[in-house]
């Protein structure tokens, strides 16, 4: 092992110094780049040198999303104490269904969990557990709502019309995880979000109202808190209220925006939270940490057993439920995705956690400064998000942004919310300075330019 973390180090130095040279890979045709790579498997074994050489080729040619000019999606920034654990967690490959194997990262998981459970102001008791992803999270809080509400249908599956209601702006799982939760796509009612990205909810109740009336059966509510496209935040205390009225389950998917627990300034944007049912929030995107990292914790504790929990006596066979977190997962082998996030926080406390997300937003707030004294843009989204949504001149938002991955200058997306299409810049990454704000528009507009 000793001689493949060598080589391991050499790579990883060569990717770090190409990095900061070269922030985007230079993207090419899918065929033209798998012919450039040796990715063939073959019967024989390779050398050493043949097989570096591939792996080094391999690592050079992969789209850098932890580099200064990536502002693509909800996650970027290396945050080196995070990759410090997570690549101990991958040396180790403990899997973490039970304490007898997981030892003390069972120990760390649970800190994790207690700590954000206090940040997010549960007075209840929470259970929770770490899993692959924000629309897994999403896809748990689904199935405990079903079971709660019909625990019949674990065992002679759904046979009522449940319904589920979610906001426009959210999250494209939801729908997903109706259809694997088995009651179906059709059956999540998309409610509409008033002109800042925010759930509508009075046209909320209408809807639950309305299935009453024909008889459906309203379950569950999916709140956000930090939507996708514009990093709004749906008004939590009216939606829970509704909750209460109708006696729904609340889930709270904070994936994206939930890091705001860590920030005395932006906290209130998250005002309600602790009123949820389940909540979710991913270290691995506002908080720096590597893909995946997604929380999930609720206030009942039982609905996570009797949702996920099954007897298998090949696995567990020793110490009792509470130390054996695969009674509560999704999954039976579980990647350890707590050390690399306990890494960070351990490492920069809960103040360092706090001044990242304050710092993201501080770009993020410098960004639409730049926008809003410049009449060359135009602005459609708002403050108190680190989404920053954009348009330039007359420049058509998808061209320029394939322009520049093609040139290898920044990578951006685009996005839509209601009838306008903009570029869409994600100040995720808190590694960024001011500096790479300017540099991004120097860059941006110098290719607008062109077009
Ligand atoms: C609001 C929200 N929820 C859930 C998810 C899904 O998270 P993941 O990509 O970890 O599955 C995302 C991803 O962008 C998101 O923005």
């Amino acid at each position: 092992m000793k001689e493949e973390l060598n080589r391991f180090i050499r790579i990883a130095e060569k990717l770090i110094e190409d990095e900061s040279n070269h922030p985007v890979v230079k993207p090419a045709d899918y065929d033209e780049l798998l012919s450039y790579l040796d990715l063939e498997l073959h019967d024989e074994a390779i050398s050493d040198e043949a097989f570096e050489k591939a792996l080094t080729d391999l690592v050079l040619r992969t789209p850098k999303t932890q580099s200064s000019a990536f502002f693509n999606q909800l996650f970027g920034g290396r945050r080196p104490k995070a990759y410090l654990g997570e690549l101990l967690a991958v040396l180790l490959n403990t899997s973490m269904y039970t304490y007898k194997v997981g030892g003390p990262m069972i120990g760390v998981e649970k800190q994790i969990l207690k700590n954000i459970s206090r940040l997010v102001g549960f007075d209840k008791l929470t259970e929770g557990t770490i899993a692959p992803g924000g629309s897994m999270t999403n896809y748990m809080s689904m199935l405990m709502a079903r079971d709660k509400f019909d625990p019949e249908s674990r065992f002679i599956g759904l046979q009522k019309r449940l319904i589920a209601y979610t906001s426009e702006e959210s999250h494209y799982s939801v729908k997903k995880n109706a259809a694997f939760a088995g009651f179906g796509r059709d059956n999540v009612r998309v409610i509409a979000s008033d002109d800042k990205g925010k759930m509508r909810t009075d046209l909320l109740e209408q809807e639950i109202q309305k299935d009453l009336e024909e008889g459906y059966l309203p379950f569950y509510i999916n709140a956000t808190a930090g939507t996708t496209v514009l990093g709004s935040f749906d008004d939590l205390n009216a939606i829970a209220e509704i909750r209460d009225r109708y006696q729904l389950w609340l889930h709270i998917d904070a994936a994206y925006g939930g890091a705001v627990i860590f920030s005395s300034k932006y906290k209130h944007l998250i005002s309600g939270a602790n009123k949820a049912d389940s909540f979710s929030i991913n270290a691995h995107k506002m908080l720096g940490t590597p893909i995946t990292c997604s929380i999930i914790l609720t206030v009942h504790p039982e609905c996570m057993y009797d949702s996920f929990s099954n007897d298998a006596e090949y696995l567990y066979q020793d110490d009792h439920d509470e130390i054996n977190p695969g009674k509560i997962s999704l999954q039976c082998g579980r990647r350890n995705d707590a050390l690399k996030f306990w890494a960070l926080w351990k490492s920069i406390g809960t103040k360092g956690i706090e001044q990242m997300v304050d710092h993201e937003f501080d770009l993020a707030d410098y960004t639409r400064a730049y926008i809003r004294r410049n009449s060359d843009y135009q602005l459609y989204s708002f403050d108190d998000s680190i989404n920053i949504c954009f348009n330039y001149k007359e420049v058509d938002p998808e061209k320029i942004c394939t322009l520049l991955n093609t040139k290898a200058k920044l990578m951006i997306g685009h996005g839509r919310f209601k009838e306008n299409k903009f570029i869409r810049l994600i100040m995720v990454n808190s590694n960024n300075s001011k500096a790479e704000v300017d540099h991004f528009f120097k860059t941006f507009e110098s290719i607008a330019e062109e077009i």
